[in-house]
């Protein structure tokens, strides 16, 4: 049967035939993200209002070194620069994020419209991919994971650490604010997030091409690939969250907002 060949035109910049608000979700994506990394830096610059009670900011978790409660250590070895404690562990998470498969075709578009959006004619007529530098890069996406899961229990320990409220005496009783809910919800949204990553899909489930035959793997792909239709929710509530969880400590710590005990 005869074959008809359709020949296909290139667009110009911006050129589609689409009728829907195609330029509205990398608008969206452009003011959210855009909005999250200028409070993001301007919170890690800061150096202060990061704690309140039992409450820590996670922009500043783990807290390593310094007079605190919350550090693991009191004095930060003379090498190293004073900066900012959050400038020493927010490159981690950042990472993460920055390199992760979903915001990586979320930013494309929003931020250097490459393609602005499905069908739609891009600034450039040639691709290279992920293959080649500088985007080869995102492929330590992988490599971030194991550092984001291990800020998983840092999280939980804080969280945790947020149901324990010191009295006058220093002795430390049981209670719930709402920081700890808030600091709750932050861990469970980010886990969320870490856990339903593509690469832990890949690291969990199988080999190089193929699923590993164990049941043990398989359930865990599964949980993993459970998550991971997810993945895109995850990530915008996780990232609201996180900001939400540092305004909270923030506002609570300069005595504008209350922290208001069920318990
Ligand atoms: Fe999004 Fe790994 S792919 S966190």
């Amino acid at each position: 049967m005869a074959q008809a060949v359709v020949q296909l035109t290139r667009r110009r910049f911006g050129e589609t035939m689409r009728r829907d608000a195609w330029w509205l979700p990398p608008l969206g994506a452009f003011v959210v993200l855009g909005s999250f990394l200028v409070y993001a830096t301007w919170a890690a610059f800061q150096n202060a209002h990061y704690e309140y009670g039992p409450y820590l900011s996670p922009f500043y978790s783990p807290l390593l070194f310094g007079e605190s409660p919350h550090a693991w250590f009191r004095s930060a070895p003379s090498w190293l620069p004073a900066v900012s404690p959050a400038l020493l562990i927010l490159p981690f998470p950042a990472g993460f994020r920055f390199t992760c498969y979903y915001y990586r075709g979320t930013y494309y578009k929003a931020f250097w419209a490459d393609p602005p959006a499905c069908a739609v004619g891009e600034p450039r007529t040639t691709y290279r991919g992920e293959r080649k530098l500088p985007l080869v890069i995102q492929n330590v996406h992988r490599y971030f994971l194991y550092f984001a899961i291990a800020f998983l229990f840092v999280l939980a320990s804080d969280a945790w650490k947020g149901y324990w409220f010191a009295d006058a005496s220093g002795v430390k009783h049981v209670g719930i604010g709402i920081g700890s809910l808030v600091l709750t919800i932050n861990v469970i949204l980010l886990g969320g997030y870490t856990l339903g990553c593509h690469s832990l899909r890949h690291l969990v489930g199988g080999y190089l091409d193929r699923l590993a035959g164990r049941p043990a793997r398989r359930k865990a792909y599964d949980c993993v690939s459970c998550l991971n239709r997810g993945h895109m929710n995850w990530a915008w509530a996780s990232l609201f969250w996180v900001a939400f969880t540092d305004v909270y400590v923030r506002l609570c710590s300069m005595g504008i907002w209350h922290d208001w005990r069920m318990l």
